[in-house]
């Protein structure tokens, strides 16, 4: 980054005032976080952007999460990504055609009526999917919520696309390996008992999560208690899209936004290791410089890193002739088919709605 691409497109961001928002994921660059109006995990970046007033919000993060901006939007605001090729190769393994013939399938064999819950990683066909059969969104902040709010009721969930997330979310609920279902593409089953499971789980995956093992966390804490550190100093924190092994081995697992605040909240000294992506990793080793934090293994996210503080600032550039000149100037804002967006929504709303307790 030079500093004067910096000041340029802080300049710019400043002469739009209040008529621009910038919400950052925590995986995105320094720059870019420092440009940012709000920072968070995509709970957090989806209710702070439903609470907005500005007319244009600016998405720093991966398409699914500017699609999710754009559901929970107000009819006058304008949503934008810098770049629209940032996607989340996890949010395509699954659409509603293949949602629509699994649930049927699984229908048929279970006990219990079904209920889809999508994460937050997906797009609005599989929003609108889940909306339109009384189910919702989760988020890697609230998933064991949203599962619990539907097996007290005594339903059986259909979980996608995530594995990791649906595993360690069933074991986090104590459920048994009877209780869960793996569904593969071809919508053959796998373990369990279909007819009294309680979470059928899609066996989509994060590349950038899939690749931490227990050996990483084996090595990291051999290696400081070998040098004298007392072992409740030497914690292990990952995101719940690890493997189910690592999970269970590590000392905490959740959110992006809970392992900032976990690490933040560390005793002076300690030492974490931090399964997720490396760019959050080194923001917090650098930010929290009274304890040692490192990656569990280097894994980067390269679709974040398609936002770059460049095509930032073309955007802003474009929201402020847009501002100029109205609608003569094309904005290629992110829009969502009619057919999905009263569904999509309602989905994404009921998720808020269970969070907040309403
Ligand atoms: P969070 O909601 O925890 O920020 O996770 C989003 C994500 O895509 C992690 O890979
Ligand atoms: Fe998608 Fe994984 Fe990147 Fe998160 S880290 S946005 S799940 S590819």
């Amino acid at each position: 980054m030079t500093d004067n691409l910096f000041k340029e497109v802080m300049a710019i961001k400043e002469s739009l005032g209040n008529s621009v928002v910038i919400p950052a994921h925590h995986y995105e660059m320094d720059e870019i976080v420092k440009m940012a109006d709000f920072l968070g995990d995509s709970y957090k970046l989806a209710v702070d952007c439903a609470a907005t007033d500005a007319e244009y919000i600016v998405f720093c993060g991966v398409m699914f999460m500017a699609e999710g901006a754009a559901l929970l939007s107000k009819p006058y605001q304008k949503v934008l990504i810098p770049d629209r090729t940032a996607g989340c190769p996890m949010a395509e393994m699954i659409d509603a055609v293949q949602a629509e013939k699994c649930y049927q399938k699984l229908s048929s064999l279970s006990d219990q009526e079904i209920i889809p819950v999508v994460y937050m990683n997906s797009y609005a066909d599989m929003k609108a999917f889940c909306g339109a059969k009384k189910g919702t969104v989760c988020t890697s902040s609230n998933a064991a919520k949203i599962v619990k709010h539907f097996l007290d009721q005594r339903k059986s969930i259909l979980f996608t696309p995530d594995y990791n997330l649906g595993i360690n979310t069933a074991n986090a609920l104590g459920l048994s390996k009877d209780e869960v279902v793996t569904v593969r593409k071809d919508l053959s089953l796998e373990g369990g008992n279909p007819k009294i499971a309680k979470m059928f789980l899609w066996d989509g995956f994060c590349h950038v999560h899939k690749v931490f093992t227990v050996e990483d966390i084996n090595r990291f804490r051999h290696n400081y208690s070998e040098r004298g550190l007392n072992h409740k100093d030497i914690n292990v924190i990952v995101h719940p899209e690890c493997n189910e092994d690592v999970v269970n081995a590590a000392d905490y697992s959740g959110s992006t936004s809970m392992i900032w605040k976990t690490v933040k909240a560390g005793k002076a000294g300690s030492v974490w290791s931090v399964g997720t992506e490396l760019r959050f990793v080194d923001r917090m080793a650098g930010e929290f410089k009274d304890k040692t934090v490192e990656p569990l293994r280097k894994s980067i996210c390269h679709n974040m890193s398609k936002i770059t503080l460049e095509k930032l600032g073309n955007s802003l550039k474009l929201v402020a002739e847009h501002l100029k000149n109205g609608n003569k100037v094309p904005l290629n804002e992110i829009t969502v088919k009619e057919e999905y967006r009263e569904d999509a929504r309602k989905a994404l709303q009921l998720m808020i709605d269970i969070v907040e307790g309403k």
